[in-house]
């Protein structure tokens, strides 16, 4: 099966009351550690790339490790290009084989959103196969690539602008503002209140009411949740008891992913929690092994960690387990 585009996949999901795991990617090991875990699950999956992995890894070296991930796997995979920040970048995408592109001007004007939006809809919907985009509306805090918004300074989707948006643009999905953060820092402490018993941050719970008016103005259509990691602490406390320092590190509780995911919101974008899982798996490595040196060893152990936690996300959180 070659690479596909998220629209049959969102169909489904949309019907059946689960979501798609959108999982970034940097190197080979993290690629293998999802798709394997697809595998395992018998799921499909969304692998994407930033434009700080393109430049890390290089675009061709990204592609060929997915196309071989296909290849491997046989499972129905989407390329898609995370937070596209021009037209430039997702033309270079469609026409490198990437079956999705995400065109983020969510910080821009909303007719600027519109306008660039529909430039990038039309160059992916004339491409053969179509490629499908998604676009932004409302802005997370976080750090997205080289945009930093401060806390405070994100903004929640207004509902009252979507179907406005999504005639005029033609976009096949729509990332929204509910609450969620990119990082492993999503909220302040102040905003959290703090379980009495394990000192864990606990964070205010997400915008179900912008979630629901949202799917009622655009009946059937895929939502998209970035800054979806949840901030495992049992790998927040692996990473501390082998030498790291998070402190405070929250994100969204997996209970309220799954929600979602029951709802409209079809793709669910999980980065950092990957990253905690290689850290953990890594740091416990060199501790037990203070002799090793063969970055097989411990990169295979951040490998084995993100499989591990890409099964417990497609099983526990997103229900896209046993959907081919
Ligand atoms: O949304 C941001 C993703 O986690 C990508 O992060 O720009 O560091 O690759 P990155
Ligand atoms: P996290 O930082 O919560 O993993 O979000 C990732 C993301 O939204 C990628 O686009
Ligand atoms: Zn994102």
């Amino acid at each position: 099966m070659p690479l596909v585009n998220s629209k049959e996949l969102f169909e489904k999901a949309y019907k059946e009351g689960y979501a798609i795991g959108a999982f970034n990617c940097n190197n080979m090991e993290i690629v293998q550690a999802i798709t394997e875990a697809a595998k395992e699950c018998n799921s499909p999956v969304i692998l994407q790339v930033s434009a700080g992995a393109r430049k890390y890894a290089k675009p061709v070296y990204l592609k060929k490790m997915v196309e071989a991930a296909v290849e491997d796997t046989g499972l129905p995979i989407v390329l898609h290009l995370d937070h596209g920040a021009d037209f430039e970048i997702c033309k270079d995408c469609i026409d490198g084989g990437f079956t999705s592109v995400m065109i983020d001007c969510s910080s821009k004007p909303f007719e600027e959103n519109i306008a660039i939006t529909r430039k990038v809809v039309e160059y992916a919907h004339a491409h053969k196969p179509y490629v499908t985009v998604e676009a932004e509306l409302g802005t997370l805090a976080g750090i997205e690539d080289e945009v930093k918004v401060e806390h405070g300074a994100e903004s929640y989707t207004n509902p009252d602008q979507v179907e406005e948006f999504v005639k005029r643009t033609g976009v096949d999905s729509l990332a929204i503002a509910i609450g969620t953060s990119h990082g492993a820092y999503k909220f302040r402490p102040e905003q959290c209140t703090r379980d009495p018993k394990t000192g864990v941050l606990l964070p205010p719970p997400l915008r179900f009411d912008i979630l629901e008016e949202v799917s009622k103005r655009l009946p059937g259509f895929p939502i998209v949740l970035h800054g979806s990691s949840s901030v495992n602490q049992e790998y927040v406390k692996i990473i501390n008891e082998h030498g790291g320092a998070l402190k405070d590190a929250v994100g969204v509780p997996e209970d309220q992913l799954r929600q979602a995911a029951r709802m409209a919101v079809c793709k669910i974008n999980i980065d950092s929690d990957l990253r905690l899982a290689m850290t953990a798996g890594i740091r416990e490595h060199f501790e037990a092994h203070p002799d090793h040196f063969d970055p097989r060893q411990y990169i295979g152990d951040g490998r084995a960690y993100v499989k591990q936690l890409v099964k417990h996300k497609i099983t526990d959180v997103l229900g896209s387990n046993d959907k081919i």
